[in-house]
């Protein structure tokens, strides 16, 4: 399968302008190795400019952690499609998990989201993924193809420009990262259900406690085709190295 890696650095609720620019410049420097895999991060909002000053020409591209499913209008508080593709990003993360349990996104919503990012030509990285007590009750698969349903619904059209995200939830921030076994299985199963809807070249990020030392492993999978690394996206060297192994 020619799918070509990817690894997207998720910095949260993080960062400071001027700590911002001693990471941007530290992943500046190693950026080389985006000539032969894709290398992005998703930055706070206000961040997003210097993001794009500082990684302007490096390959490594930017985006942002949320979008709005509206085209613009009355929403006070949410950023469009267009405005981030006004600054050039390349990508956005629609229904990570923190999005789904602290502000409520169904899992309809988070398609539309990716709809509307798609209208803007900006690819959507759209999260999956089970809880500890959904999985510890044997659970995934449901979960994980009820949260498909609606993306799926989307058609093999939309499909080949948008990335998934599979996340559990139990090791997101935990230390805890599913073993590579437990992973692809998981990956598998997407793969499955993308390749029913003639999309089976969508690439399957992992996310959930990748670090330098586990992303080897993980990316030695057959369905695993990057990773969306947390925590360990704030250190150039950890995040170039996590990128190296891809
Ligand atoms: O979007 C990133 C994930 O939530 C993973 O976070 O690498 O800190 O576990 P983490």
């Amino acid at each position: 399968p020619n799918r070509r890696r990817l690894v997207i650095g998720n910095w949260k609720m993080h960062g400071t302008q001027a700590g911002n620019a001693t990471l941007l410049d530290g992943l500046r420097s190693g950026a080389s190795m985006a000539d032969d895999r894709d290398v992005a991060v998703c930055v706070p909002f206000p961040y997003i400019p210097q993001a794009s000053t500082l990684l302007q020409g490096s390959g490594i591209t930017w985006g942002a952690q949320d979008v709005s499913m509206h085209a613009q209008g009355a929403y006070t508080g949410e950023v469009s499609a267009a405005m981030l593709a006004d600054f050039a990003c390349k990508l956005v993360l629609v229904g990570h998990s923190e999005r789904r349990s602290m502000h409520g996104e169904s899992d309809k919503l988070v398609a539309d989201k990716a709809v509307a990012a798609l209208g803007a030509g900006i690819t959507p990285v759209i999260c999956v993924g089970e809880t500890l007590e959904e999985q510890q009750a044997g659970q995934t698969k449901d979960i994980i193809a009820r949260q498909l349903a609606p993306v799926l619904a989307l058609g093999a059209q939309k499909l080949a420009h948008v990335v998934l995200a599979y996340e559990p939830v139990w090791a997101i921030g935990t230390g805890l990262s599913a073993t590579p076994e437990q992973a692809q299985e998981v990956h598998a199963f997407i793969r499955d259900r993308l390749a029913g809807q003639g999309s089976a070249h969508v690439r399957i990020l992992y996310g959930g406690s990748v670090k330098p030392d586990n992303a080897a492993s993980l990316f030695a999978m057959p369905d695993i085709d990057g990773a969306l690394v947390g925590g360990a996206s704030l250190k150039a060297q950890d995040f170039l190295h996590i990128a190296a192994a891809a």
